[in-house]
């Protein structure tokens, strides 16, 4: 199966190229797997990987145009030639690895993590079966950046536009009936950039590996707000 992955070293090369791989496919072979093949062949080859098993996040690339986990990938739904990048609108530091830090820097600026005004009481805080339901299809991001990274809004506005990711985990907490900070999260997405220059183009909810939807916790903020204004 011939493979085209994105080589750039910006330090050596004055331009990016595409280097093409023989690789041999076996029955249920992912992505992952083929690229540690390339790396076998050419150990100069770098990529970002760790779990395997689409938990941890890291090897998110961009294949045939559209944005993807390796790991949960398989070579057989792909169409050859296959041709890997990095992930859109990023700094390349080395080949397929990109620099992840304004994605990270939008992730804490939402605050993820419970907020209360309330004394802690002695053992956990209770929630009721119906209030835990409301965070099914949110706490399951594991932050890749499938979604930010396929934003034409985020491309635009890297700095000022938190993107779809973040926002997922801003409404994560606001749904949370543990979270006490409400208004001061609310108060913090005001403005015409950090929420509002989502325009519902929706390629976050495709790309998804984890089949989340940021454009509807989106929708939900700005539906909060709007109450919470009249
Ligand atoms: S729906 Fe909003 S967040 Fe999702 S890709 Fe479109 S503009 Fe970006
Ligand atoms: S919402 Fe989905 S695509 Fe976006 S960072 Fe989370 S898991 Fe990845
Ligand atoms: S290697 Fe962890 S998600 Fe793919």
């Amino acid at each position: 199966m011939k493979i085209r992955v994105y080589r750039f070293h910006p330090e050596r090369d004055q331009t990016p190229r595409m280097q093409s791989f023989e690789v041999a496919a076996r029955p249920g072979m992912m992505l992952r797997e083929a690229l540690l093949e390339i790396k076998a062949l050419d150990e100069s080859f770098a990529f970002r990987h760790s779990c395997g098993e689409g938990v941890c996040g890291s090897d998110s690339v961009n294949v045939n145009g559209r944005n993807c986990l390796a790991c949960t990938t398989a070579l057989a739904d792909l169409q050859e030639p296959i041709e890997v990048r990095p992930l859109p609108g990023r700094p390349v530091i080395r080949d397929l690895i990109v620099d992840m830090s304004q994605f990270y820097d939008h992730y804490r600026a939402i605050k993820p993590y419970l907020i209360r005004t309330d004394p802690l009481p002695e053992h956990e805080i209770h929630q009721t079966p119906e209030a835990r339901a409301k965070l099914d299809g949110l706490y399951e991001c594991i932050l890749c950046g499938c979604c930010s990274t396929a934003c034409p809004s985020f491309w635009w506005n890297p700095e000022r536009f938190h993107g779809p990711a973040a926002l997922l985990q801003a409404w994560r907490f606001l749904a949370d009936s543990r979270d006490q900070a409400t208004d001061e999260r609310l108060d913090a997405l005001e403005g015409a950039y950090k929420l509002f220059r989502c325009h519902s183009i929706m390629n976050c909810v495709e790309v998804c590996p984890k089949g989340l939807n940021p454009t509807q916790a989106i929708g939900n903020i700005k539906e909060l707000m709007l109450s919470q204004a009249l």
